[in-house]
């Protein structure tokens, strides 16, 4: 499998030696992993197996039970969508369907280099959802109109202070 550009396999298995005596070594690992590459790129998965004496199966299965971990590069701007239950009640699923509907985009999917959408559950602003985490920036009380803008790189302070998040 040929590795994405910027990740460095040689890298990648320093990185993995020097934590595999680690007490559950798996998760410091991957952190350490998207840490250096800012994602763990899907070649990591045989290297970590054979560290850790685990099939790649399970190797791969942890990685992508963990939504903290992308499989690739993110995009510029990187948009993360509460599902939660406090936000699924303030019609955080309604609101995705219809971003799907007008604009074509999912999250959890492969995007580009520009946009990365990804699934989170709860950032501690259930009062105020449907929520996300935009560029590492709460917003709350989202729409459509609103979550579309943030995913073409609309700015994040204007749509805080839409949803009246004023700081
Ligand atoms: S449930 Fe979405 S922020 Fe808590």
């Amino acid at each position: 499998m040929t590795a994405v550009a910027g990740w460095n396999e040689e890298v990648a298995r320093e990185i993995v030696t020097r934590l595999v005596a680690l007490d559950g070594a798996m998760l410091p690992i991957l952190h350490a992993l998207q840490d250096e590459f800012g994602y763990v790129d899907p070649a990591a998965v045989p290297v970590i197996a054979a560290a850790l004496n685990i099939s790649r199966a399970e190797a791969h299965g942890t990685i992508s039970f963990y939504h903290d971990f992308r499989a690739a590069p993110a995009g510029r701007r990187v948009v993360k969508i509460c599902r939660a239950e406090a936000c699924q009640a303030n019609g955080c699923e309604g609101l995705l369907d219809e971003v799907r509907a007008r604009a074509g985009l999912s999250p959890d999917v492969p995007g580009d280099d520009r946009l990365t959408i990804e699934t989170v559950y709860c950032l501690g602003n259930c009062a105020l959802g449907p929520s996300a985490l935009v560029d590492g920036e709460l917003v709350g009380r989202l729409d459509a109109d609103r979550l579309i803008g943030l995913c073409a790189n609309g700015s994040v302070e204007d749509a805080q202070v839409a949803a009246g998040e004023t700081k």
